[in-house]
């Protein structure tokens, strides 16, 4: 195994450099106007430091390896897409709070430790499915996240701006900071629970579920710690993991740093990158960038993927089937998970892949209201969950993660949880820069549910 052996369990790519993307078809980036500009931004960002560690890269993937063995479960989750101006002290402490907590009530109903991996710190590019809108009859380039262009329906606020990239930079280095001063200074201490509550909280119908679990865990660990099996400190800290999407790759390769310790490349600006569903073609820039990095990697899986093409593209990324490397994150939508999963576990087992399974039930259930709002309900994204646990365990398979779009707020974007948010509600707070989040009532509430099932209930509740 990788570590401080100084040898990365992880198969070396052959013929790949950081910027060997650049020779392959290329889906979903801007067209920057000045060449000269990004080239700049890029190179000021590759003299920067690091984000993360490789040490903690190295860590997250034996982390998850054992999750792909069926020892630990994953709890994936944040922003769809990340904004500028959430860089703040509160909507850092209030995501941070929210997938903490989410990991206090999955870790118990599963009893097993959670990986916690935000889409933090660096969340910012987003696909999108068309390059141009039409806005009060004026067309100009859509909003392809912070890093690139501005939200506002201005032509020339949408143009691609290279110094958005070194924003984005400085944006990410100032949240991760703040969560980590957070977590080392004791803010994730279980003993201290108290740090984590919310103010519009109290009146959540599951905070007196939550805190009863809290109170349960302390009271395990107390008895424990009276017999010296569980040190003081297990409770004080946590391991917490940064995630994005590996979509705009000029900017990944400058983030890419060659560890001459381990002999191998890693993109030091996340512990672990994604590809998503409408950039993961086989001979596509996005496979032949991540196959190069040494870091875990996500694959979206969506209902349009073909099983055959999918196991094609995890042995590209992942020649030395190592366990920890890939996450297959599907997201087919409620309605599609008989059709699409069976084949899918069935495909990946006959090719003998190593995988860790995990389930976005997000990205297939995206609705748009009577008034044109994009939303997702509840109730379809539990039902796409549901289905998952279902299949897998059917099939003698395990989901091993779960992967949200959520937010510690109090937004109003899905419909649907036991607040009853209705469409009519939707608009009173609506906030995200592009796909519907949970909010923290229904984030808690999902946890609830999901450690149920895990539990072998219905889910119901
Ligand atoms: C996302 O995770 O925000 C996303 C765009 O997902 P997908 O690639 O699965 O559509
Ligand atoms: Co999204």
């Amino acid at each position: 195994m990788g570590g401080s052996d100084g040898t990365s369990s992880a198969h070396k790519a052959t013929n790949w450099t950081p910027d060997s993307w650049r020779s392959k078809p290329i889906q979903q980036q801007p067209k920057y106007e000045n060449p000269n500009e990004l080239g700049q931004a890029l190179g000021t960002i590759r003299s920067y430091p690091p984000l993360v560690f490789v040490g903690e890269v190295e860590n997250l993937r034996r982390q998850l390896a054992e999750a792909a063995s069926g020892r630990r479960f994953v709890l994936q989750g944040g922003d769809c897409a990340e904004r500028f101006q959430d860089c703040t002290p509160e909507a850092i402490t209030s995501k941070l709070k929210i997938l903490l907590q989410m990991s206090v009530v999955l870790s118990y109903g599963a009893r097993q430790p959670v990986i916690r991996i935000g889409r933090i710190a660096g969340q910012y590019a987003k696909p999108r499915s068309a390059d141009t809108e039409t806005v009060n009859g004026v067309s100009m380039p859509v909003f392809r996240g912070d890093n690139i262009n501005a939200f506002d329906p201005d032509p020339q606020g949408r143009r691609p701006d290279p110094k958005r990239l070194l924003q984005s930079y400085y944006a990410a280095s100032m949240t991760l900071n703040y969560v980590r001063a957070m977590i080392t200074g004791g803010f994730a201490d279980l003993h201290h629970p108290e740090h984590w509550n919310l103010s519009f909280v109290g009146k959540s119908s599951h905070r007196e579920r939550y805190e009863q679990v809290v109170a349960n865990i302390r009271d395990a660990v107390a008895f424990m710690e009276s017999f010296g099996g569980v040190r003081e400190e297990t409770l004080g800290t946590v391991d917490f993991f940064t995630s994005h999407e590996g979509l705009l790759l000029g900017f990944e390769e400058a983030m890419t740093r060659h560890v001459s310790h381990f002999g191998r490349h890693y993109n030091l600006g996340a512990h672990m990158l994604w590809i998503g569903d409408r950039t993961r073609a086989l001979d596509g820039a996005h496979v032949e960038y991540c196959r190069g990095i040494a870091n875990p990697i996500g694959i979206k899986w969506g209902p349009s993927a073909d099983p055959q093409e999918m196991v094609e593209i995890i042995k590209a990324l992942d020649p030395g089937n190592e366990p920890g490397r890939i996450t297959i994150i599907t997201r087919f939508g409620a309605g599609r998970v008989e059709a699409s999963l069976p084949p899918a576990i069935e495909a990946v087992r006959r090719a003998g892949l190593n995988v860790l399974w995990s389930s976005d039930p997000m990205h297939g259930n995206v609705i748009k209201t009577k008034q044109d709002i994009k939303t997702r309900d509840f109730d379809a994204i539990l039902s796409e969950l549901r289905a998952c646990f279902q299949w897998h365990r059917q099939l003698g398979s395990r989901l091993g993660g779960v992967h949200f779009e959520l937010t510690g707020e109090d937004v109003t974007e899905c419909t649907g949880g036991s607040e009853g948010i209705g469409e009519s509600d939707l608009s009173r707070n609506y906030e995200t820069f592009c796909d519907p989040r949970l909010n923290y009532s229904q984030s808690l509430e999902m946890a609830f549910v999901i450690a149920n099932i895990m539990q072998g209930g219905s889910g119901v509740d």
